[in-house]
């Protein structure tokens, strides 16, 4: 019987473990011998390949991250640990390989793909929400509901204080879960890498709502900037503020997977199954809104 492995890779994304749940399912379901491959690109090298039995996959669609684990490999663009990793694969007959990542991984496996000839679907799984050609990534919905989260917890202490709070979100050089959860939590101020600012004309706009009593103001900015410090300084000596700034960092990264990344996750796995049992190669999954 054919073999297809499972993979997760680069940043983990809220959504991962059910894509891998459905994935697993559905590939038995069309006859294939499902397998796993634990630590990304990493464990495909050393052989960290088990067979995907059941009770690995029963327990996992609420959890956060990725049971898998991940990683992002140095080792893999050299072509001798490439062969390394097509061994493991050869041993055990698997000839179809399904990895959830980013842009990065996918280049990997293509490469691979131009050296043993193994195909691959992708699925696009990173909080960034940056993958050209698709305008979902797994792990998006989760992270903009813990952000705004931490954004409504934030905002119930500046209001108590009268204080203006910066708040960084990650996102790499991409601005979208800035802009999206500053817009759900009706920020005062938000600022991303894609469009440029003018403080002069924020602090125009925002005096009112300083010199308003019990007022607050939120700023949602993207860490791509790299301006959340300086805007920090800047509230507190332009506009008077008493100012934080809360760095969200990898808190963003984890939760339990909403129900639209449960679902985004089950619909990009079957497809990419389906996609590799047709015959279709090195096909990335992509939605469009
Ligand atoms: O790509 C996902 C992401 O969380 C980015 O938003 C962030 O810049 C980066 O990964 C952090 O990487 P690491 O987990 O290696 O610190």
């Amino acid at each position: 019987m054919s073999g297809i492995a499972i993979m997760t890779s680069g940043g983990d994304a809220a959504g991962m473990n059910p894509a891998i749940k459905a994935a697993v399912d559905h590939a038995r379901q069309l006859g294939m011998n499902p397998y796993v491959v634990y630590d990304g690109l990493e464990g495909l090298i050393d052989g960290k390949i088990k067979e995907a039995t059941r009770e690995l996959t029963s327990d996992m669609i609420y959890r956060g991250g990725t049971l898998l684990r991940s990683s992002r490999s140095k080792r893999f663009f050299d072509y001798e640990f490439r062969r390394q990793a097509y061994e493991h694969l050869k041993e055990r007959n698997i000839d179809k390989l399904i990895i959830m990542g980013g842009d990065g991984s996918f280049r990997a496996l293509n490469d691979f793909f131009n050296d043993f000839e193994v195909p691959f679907a992708g699925i696009p799984a990173t909080i960034d929400n940056d993958i050209a050609g698709t305008d979902y990534c797994l792990g998006v919905d989760t992270a903009q509901n813990v952000i705004l989260d931490c954004i409504d917890s934030v905002r119930d202490t500046a209001r108590s204080h009268h204080r203006a709070f910066v708040i960084e979100t990650m996102g790499r050089d991409c601005g979208y879960l800035a802009m999206t959860t500053a817009l759900c939590s009706a920020a005062d101020i938000c600022i991303v890498p894609e469009i440029p600012y003018d403080l002069e004309s924020i602090y125009k706009r925002l005096q009112p709502v300083i010199n308003e009593e019990g007022s607050c103001i939120i700023a949602v900015v993207a860490e791509g900037t790299r301006v959340a410090q300086y805007l920090t300084r800047w509230l507190t000596e332009r506009a008077g503020m008493d100012t934080r700034l809360t760095v969200l960092g990898h808190v963003q990264r984890g939760g339990s997977p909403t129900a639209r990344d449960r679902l985004m996750g089950t619909r990009f796995a079957t497809r990419a199954v389906e996609a590799l049992n047709n015959g279709d190669i090195n096909q990335i999954m992509v939605y469009h809104d």
